[in-house]
């Protein structure tokens, strides 16, 4: 059968297309990720249509949508909507089978979630979603006062040696505290070094709060920043996965499940 999941979060929406036998093997023949940007519906619909487009195959074709993510409730078409950190588990559980840490960063929260080593389900999580600082978001404000590609973030995290403390956790403050570091002439790139140990610092907090246990898996956009991969990987102490596509984790869990509708 064809199971589809789409997972519409705060910055991007995911569409994925499985295919998935009587055994429950799975193959993903399709996924599509676009901006939801203000209109989560259509971005639903969108990603879906893509999916549909890659995969060749028709709407009817598909038995069963499960959608996930903070907009989960507003797609109509959708058979079912799971939580996301059921989603994630499931999607990672998928692709990393002895994970047990998940750490998810994306635009408008973190989230820390503890799977079960025999039933591979969540037993534990811990979520951010008060406040920007930390986030997908944060970085993209930051990369704009900075005038500098979020995409070199990380490049620029590796080659350079200093950093500068960036000492506001508000989005606001820090924001302005930028502005004033720029002001005074200190190099973007050590601003940026700062940011990134900041951001790593706030995750690691959580982390320790979840309790940190390897094997340990980073999903998110955020996971495509590789300065904030390897400061965490420094401050944790352990190696991290990635998956291939690192924002596709929630719409694979969800296509997944609907396998079980
Ligand atoms: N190529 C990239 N390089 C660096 N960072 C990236 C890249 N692509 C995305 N990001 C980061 O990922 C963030 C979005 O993450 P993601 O797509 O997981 O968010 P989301 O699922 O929509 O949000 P949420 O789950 O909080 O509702 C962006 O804000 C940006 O910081
Ligand atoms: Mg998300």
């Amino acid at each position: 059968m064809y199971t589809c999941g789409i997972d519409i979060g705060s910055v991007s929406t995911e569409a994925l297309i499985l295919d998935i036998d009587e055994r429950k093997d799975y193959k993903i023949l399709s996924y599509a990720i676009i901006k939801t940007g203000s209109d989560s519906k259509t971005a639903a619909e969108k990603s879906f249509k893509m999916a549909l487009s890659e995969a060749k195959l028709n709407r009817n074709e598909i038995n069963y949508i499960v959608a996930t993510g903070y907009g989960r409730v507003i797609v109509e078409f959708a058979n079912k909507n799971i939580t996301e950190i059921t989603c994630h588990a499931s999607g990672v559980t998928l692709l990393f089978p002895d994970i047990i840490t998940i750490i998810d960063i994306g635009g408008q929260d973190s989230k820390v979630i503890k799977i079960d080593r025999t039933s591979k389900k969540p037993i534990d999580f811990l979520m951010n979603d008060k406040c920007a600082a930390g986030t997908g978001r944060f970085l993209e404000v930051m990369a704009k006062t900075l005038e500098i590609n979020l995409e070199n973030f990380g490049e620029i995290f590796l080659s350079t040696k200093e950093k500068v403390d960036i000492t506001s956790t508000c989005t606001v403050f820090a924001e302005s505290e930028i502005v004033s570091l720029i002001g005074r002439g200190v190099a973007k790139e050590k601003i940026i070094k700062g940011l990134i140990y900041s951001i790593a610092d706030r995750i690691i907090s959580m982390v320790s709060r979840v309790g940190l246990e390897a094997p340990v898996c980073l999903t998110g956009g955020v996971a495509k920043n590789s300065g904030i991969a390897s400061a965490i990987e420094e401050k944790l102490g352990v190696k991290l996965q990635i998956p291939f596509e690192p924002q596709i984790t929630g719409a694979l869990g969800a296509a997944y499940l609907a396998g079980k509708i």
